[in-house]
């Protein structure tokens, strides 16, 4: 009988049998690593492997593997980045204002903060109203109080959600909020950061573009926004704050029509710089320009990283709309998310 295996987790030792997935060795002693679709589909469990050997399954790049996927083969060593743990609050509205064309500034108070790493989305309901993922992010000076969720969102002439706003959706309107959720985030490293957006993708962009620049202000960070309808092309405050701060290497274009200058006449992927394996990317907003940008990254060896914004479809789970989105594949449900669910409930945090 083969004995058990060591893996060590961000430091903590854990054991289990060969055979077994990295995502289940963790669940077993007691770790719950970020996880979504359990399918090898999203990429949220994505690992590094630091020592040892696993079997990848067909999944190994850069040096990393997915946990779901990849099994223990004997002693490992893997480290994963930490998420903030899924958490509840309650809050209300209090501003609705007008950006550009259709964008709106939606600032709501919460009663407990939401401890989101820049670049991470929540799932909001404004009552009365199904729940939609947003982004969290700044004011267009820069700025966020502790207590407050800041959103630029859309306004859709159909939309269920997003067409009520300034109207059922005003100041005063209650919301709950849950999250927050994502692996899009910006992580401490090295190397040039590139963020691109179509549209309100701006905004989880803007909020990694600050935090990088007041938090390690040696990286460099190339930003394209785009928009189709030029109008907008609502962050042009935003891109001379981020050129008060050192940002050289900014475009704004909008596709459908000429756009006032400086902003470009074209698609946000027609301005892609030339990736290098140094470059962290961010492709945010749009699934076709999300699915264009990272065949260019991984081609060229660059980490990249992605939630995008997927419509809400009733009842199917992000996750499995990444899927859709990136294979087609049908989505198996796993055994496993009722044993994070169970695992993360006796450590009392919230269910995902
Ligand atoms: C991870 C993530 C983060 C997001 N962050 C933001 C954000 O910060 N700001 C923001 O404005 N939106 C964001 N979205 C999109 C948002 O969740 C809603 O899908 C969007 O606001 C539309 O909701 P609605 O109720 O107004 O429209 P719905 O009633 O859901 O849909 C109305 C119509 O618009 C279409 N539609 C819905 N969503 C989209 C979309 N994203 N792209 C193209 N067509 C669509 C639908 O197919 C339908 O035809 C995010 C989505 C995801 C998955
Ligand atoms: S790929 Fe592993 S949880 Fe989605």
């Amino acid at each position: 009988m083969s004995r058990d295996c060591r893996l060590t987790i961000n430091g903590k030792i854990v054991t289990a049998a060969p055979g077994v997935t990295l995502l289940d060795a963790a669940l077993q002693g007691g770790i719950v690593l970020p996880q979504d679709c359990c399918t090898g589909q999203c990429g949220t469990c994505r690992v590094d492997v630091l020592a040892g050997a696993v079997d990848a399954a067909g999944t190994e790049e850069r040096g990393s593997v997915l946990a779901c996927q990849a099994r223990l083969t004997g002693e490992a060593e893997i480290h994963f980045d930490p998420v903030p743990s899924v958490m509840k609050t309650g809050g209300t509205v209090t501003s609705v204002r007008d950006l550009a064309g259709e964008i709106v500034e939606v600032v709501v108070e919460v009663t407990k903060p939401v401890p989101y790493l820049p670049g991470q989305y929540v799932k909001v309901e404004f009552a009365g109203f199904p729940a939609r993922d947003y982004s969290p992010t700044l004011t267009l000076d820069g700025l966020r109080e502790i207590n407050q969720l800041v959103f630029h969102i859309r306004r859709m002439d159909d939309g269920i959600v997003s067409a009520a706003l300034g109207t059922g959706i005003a100041p005063g309107r209650k919301i709950k909020v849950r999250g927050p959720f994502g692996h899009a985030f910006l992580r401490r490293g090295e190397g040039r950061i590139v963020l691109v957006s179509t549209g309100t993708g701006f905004a989880p962009a803007w909020s990694i573009a600050v935090a990088a620049r007041l938090g390690q202000p040696h990286r460099p960070v190339h930003l394209i926004a785009s928009a189709r309808d030029p109008r907008n092309l609502y962050m042009r405050p935003a891109m001379d704050w981020l050129a008060k701060h050192g940002v050289t290497e900014i475009t704004m274009a909008a596709s459908g029509a000429n756009p006032l200058p400086p902003a470009r006449h074209g698609r946000a992927t027609h301005f892609l710089p030339v990736f290098s394996p140094d470059d962290t990317v961010f492709a945010c907003g749009a699934p076709e320009m999300v699915a264009e940008v990272r065949t260019a990254a991984l081609a060229a060896g660059a980490r990249f990283y992605a939630d995008p914004f997927l419509p809400s479809g009733g009842d199917i789970p992000l996750g499995m709309k990444i899927r859709n989105f990136f294979s087609g594949k049908p989505r198996k449900t796993s055994p496993v998310h009722a044993q994070i669910d169970a695992l993360a409930e006796s450590l009392g945090r919230t269910k995902t």
